[in-house]
């Protein structure tokens, strides 16, 4: 990639509004509390990484659907504040938008998904957006759209030569093709038990140097590099609100490596973007520009 240029990165994934209660207590089983504000935020796993790349002056694309609601409205629009090209975020008819039901309480949160339109991110809706994806510098997909797609566009990206960074958020079970034809796999250690059910972390981070990355929160990201563990730490702040730490991290992580930085530096660098998005509230509230990244750099 040509340094002067930004990194193309195109983001295929989920858009959704984040329907957020916040709470000093999380209700159990038929219980009933009383929470103490409501917020409704632009969210979702794709939405989140596509704004996160674009703050970080990436020129982004994000292949996804939304619904013919007034929730599609907003994120729309708020794709487009945030200088995200949306080309290929279709509205479905007769579909409601994707929606993020999320519990903020007792220092963490709790969240249930409802896909909606973002099941229709099928392989067909793919197919429109072939020429994006062969020319992107990378590609960044998560699990909040069907499981072919991943499959499909892993197929793609293996054929055309780009790096592909898969986020395996939620979790659930991989393939082991697509394990295969990504480049890059961003598990948390939850989600790496699933993918390598009864296999020691230590077996699973030998048997794919530079690609298996697991973020372990406070204790840093783990990774082999052919000849060693490498953890890269984590910057620790106080945190606000954790939603998004995630979808920040790969964002950072993807435009560092488009830009030609080692894998070290590109994970330290994510670590630090993720450190200052959670100190907002919001998934994307606290996703730092380029400028608040390089001046904590400094
Ligand atoms: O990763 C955080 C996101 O997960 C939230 O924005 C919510 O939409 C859920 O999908």
């Amino acid at each position: 990639m040509n340094t002067n240029m930004k990194p193309k990165v195109t983001v295929i994934g989920s858009s959704s509004m984040d329907l957020v209660v916040t709470s000093s207590k999380r209700p159990g089983a038929g219980e009933t509390v009383l929470g103490d504000s409501f917020k409704t935020v632009p969210g979702g796993k794709g939405a989140n990484q596509a704004v996160a790349a674009a703050r970080l002056g990436a020129e982004v694309f994000m292949i996804g659907r939304i619904g013919d609601d007034t929730y599609g409205e907003a994120i729309l629009n708020n794709f487009k504040q945030n200088q995200v090209l949306v080309d290929y975020v279709e509205p479905v008819t007769d579909m409601e938008s994707g929606t993020a039901h999320i519990i903020l309480a007792e220092g963490d949160n709790s969240i249930i998904v409802v896909k909606a339109a973002n099941n229709e991110v099928t392989p067909h809706y793919i197919d429109k957006a072939a020429n994006v994806i062969r020319k992107s510098d990378i590609v960044l997909i998560q699990q909040e759209i069907p499981e072919e797609t991943v499959e499909y566009v892993a197929s793609i990206c293996k054929e055309a030569g780009v790096p592909l960074l898969l986020n395996p958020a939620p979790a659930r079970a991989i393939s082991q093709a697509v394990i295969e034809n990504a480049t890059y796999i961003t598990p948390n250690e939850h989600e790496a038990q699933m993918m390598f059910a009864g296999e020691k972390l230590q077996d699973s981070l030998r048997k794919y140097p530079n690609k298996l990355v697991v973020t372990e929160g406070k204790n840093g990201v783990r990774y082999y590099d052919g000849k060693e563990e490498v953890v890269v730490p984590a910057f620790v702040v106080e945190a606000v609100d954790t939603t998004g730490a995630g979808d920040t991290f790969n964002a950072a992580f993807a435009v560092a490596l488009a830009e030609g930085k080692s894998m070290t530096d590109s994970i330290s660098f994510a670590n630090l973007a993720a450190s200052i998005s959670v100190t907002k509230f919001g998934a994307q509230g606290g996703m730092p520009t380029r400028q608040e990244v390089e001046a904590k750099l400094k």
